[in-house]
Order: C-alpha cells, then structure tokens, then sequence
C-alpha cells in the first residue's frame, strides 16, 4: 500500500466515472448508521453501549473538538511518512485495530475476527484479538498476512489457564500482548440491561476458552455439549481484580512485549512500567467500563509528560486534568 493513504479517492472518483458508486461509508456518522443497518439489534445494541448515562463515552468524542492542527506549507515531500516504531515492529501507519470482543459478530457470517484480521492483512493496519472471539487465536492470526497482530487478555484467576492463553499467543504469532487491567468487573451498561444482553452468556465468542484444554478439562462433557456447564465455569474465572503482582507474573510467562490497557493516571503507568510493561495504552475503554471518567484524549498528555526518575521525586508536578478544576 501507498504510504499516502488518502489516494484510495482517487479510485473512487475513476471509479464513479465508469460508473461504479462506491459501497463503503467515508464518514464516522455514515459508519454508524450502516452498521444500524445491517447488525442484528442485538449487536448493535452491544456494540454501540456506554456505561451509566454515556457521559464518558460522550466526552470522549467530544474532547476531540477542544483540539486542533495548525499545519505548515511548503514543506511536505510528495511520500507521507506517517510510520511509528510500535512493539519492536516497523509500521506504515500510526494506527492500529483496538480489540473489540464481540467483532466477530459483526459480519454476516459471525466470523468477524477473521473478517478484520484480513482487512489488516490488506491494509498493513495491525489488528488486535480479543480474549472474546469467535475463531480461536491460532485460526485468526493466519489471515493476517505480513501485518503483526496482537493479542488482548483478560487476565482469568486460573494460572494454568491464564499461562495457557499467553503462551498459544506466543506459539501462535502474535506481536505482542495487550493486558486489560479496567475490566475485571462487568461495566453498567443499561442499553445492554433493558434487554439481558450479553452474548457471551449465549456462547458466542467464547472459542479462545472453549478451544483451551486448561478450559475444558474442568468440564465433564465438550462445551457444544453443554453449553450451560461451559458457561458456569466460565464466570468462575473470568472476574479477577488485577494487582501489580498479576503484571509481574504475566512477564514471566511471555518475551512479547506488554501492554498494560487501560491506564489513566500518570502514577499507574509508572508503576506498569516498574512492573514489567513496555509500552502503556492510555484509554477509559471507550466510557463502556465505567462512567464519569475524563476523556482519553486530556489524559494522555499527563501520562506521556510523565518525566523519569523515582515517583516520591515527581508525584505532584504533573498537571494533570483530574488534579485541576476542570
Ligand atoms: C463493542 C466493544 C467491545 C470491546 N471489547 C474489548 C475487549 O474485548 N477487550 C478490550 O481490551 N477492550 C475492548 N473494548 C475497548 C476498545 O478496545 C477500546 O479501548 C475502546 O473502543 C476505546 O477506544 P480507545 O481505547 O482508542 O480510546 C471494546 C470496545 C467496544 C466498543
């Protein structure tokens, strides 16, 4: 692929000559209202969910306008470099597909891992697996071509289980891992409550579990066989409060790379760092977890200001958006 992404127009406008209008959205609203159309409620419903009043997920898109660029002329050369060094791997663009659980859904044919995996693979645009999905790890990664992929996990409070996760990551191909430590308790999410919906309690999603012998040893028949004792055990393990223990454990068991998901204040993502992370993903998880939380975006300068040298020496000098009167 070209290193100027935006040249894909050009094909749409030659396109349009011959006659041929493009099926695609170009913009985020377009995005949204096709994919109202074409997901079972059900999944747009999971999909589109915030937490509490969606004040966060609000202040998310919002924060966004409270920015802007001021570009310089005259400078560019003809080849835009927008590449980034992420997880020791070189990248053309400075993007990369966040782990969506429950992506698999949302294709017609229920296999959106695979679905987005290809789109990476055709895009060099690194796609992100989530411990929700509908094709187990190893099936994912073969669709991603040459582009990296990473794994996401929801840490289990079994070790065996947990050690087992991250090491078929490993086997399997994958870059690097994404540990999500704001998730260990189920988000409030009252347009998924009005309607019991959580697909995971139907079975979907779950291949990365059910695909696991330290998953299905505690099961007396296969999970297609009884699916009702798969999910027991299922919510068995899956809620484990996260502490920096966890983290160490975790770089003991993999030489890929780690990142911690979820951070927001500048003293975790020292303390991620002095606990075995490379590389600190700043995110409220798209306001879905929990509400009343300040956007993404005002906390990352906080977070990425974060100077070195010993925490007792810094505490305290950070502006930092929920230290102010806002
Ligand atoms: C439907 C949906 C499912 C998600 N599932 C996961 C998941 O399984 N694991 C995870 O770490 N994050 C998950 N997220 C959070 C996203 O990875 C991401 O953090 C969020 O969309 C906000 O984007 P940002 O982190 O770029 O701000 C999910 C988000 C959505 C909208």
């Amino acid at each position: 692929m070209s290193n100027n992404f935006g040249d894909f127009q050009i094909g749409v406008y030659f396109d349009a000559v011959n006659g041929v209008t493009s099926r695609y959205p170009f913009d985020a609203e377009a995005v949204q209202r096709k994919a109202a159309e074409a997901l079972p409620d059900w999944v747009y419903r999971y999909v589109s969910a915030a937490s509490g009043d969606g004040r966060t997920q609000q202040e998310n898109i919002d924060a966004y306008k409270r920015y802007g660029i001021i570009p310089r002329m005259m400078l560019s050369p003809p080849e835009r470099d927008l590449s980034i060094d992420l997880f020791g791997k070189h990248l053309d663009s400075p993007i990369f597909m966040p782990p969506i659980g429950l992506v698999g859904l949302c294709s017609p044919d229920f296999q959106g891992d695979i679905a987005a995996a290809r789109a990476s693979a055709a895009t060099g645009v690194p796609f992100s697996l989530s411990t929700f999905s509908q094709a187990p790890m190893e099936e994912v990664i073969k669709h991603t071509g040459d582009t990296p992929g990473f794994y996401q996990l929801y840490l289990p409070n079994d070790r065996e289980l947990a050690a087992g996760l991250i090491h078929r990551a490993e086997a399997s191909g994958y870059s690097g891992l994404l540990v999500t430590v704001d998730s260990w308790s189920l988000g409030y999410r009252p347009m998924d409550l009005e309607h019991g919906n959580f697909p995971q309690f139907r079975g979907f999603c779950m291949q990365n579990y059910y695909s696991d012998e330290n998953f299905t040893k505690h099961l007396e028949k296969a999970p297609h066989e009884d699916q009702p004792a798969a999910l027991r055990h299922y919510a068995k393990i899956f809620q484990h409060p996260l502490t920096w223990e966890d983290l160490r454990w975790i770089r003991t068991q993999t030489k890929l790379p780690i990142a911690v998901k979820g951070i927001q204040h500048p003293d975790d993502a020292r303390l991620a760092i002095d606990n075995g992370a490379d590389v600190i993903y700043v995110t409220n998880h798209g306001g879905r977890q929990a509400n009343s939380g300040i956007s993404t975006l005002e906390l990352l300068p906080g977070v990425a200001a974060y100077p070195e040298g010993s925490r007792e020496n810094q505490v305290g000098r950070i502006p930092y958006p929920a230290d102010r009167d806002r």
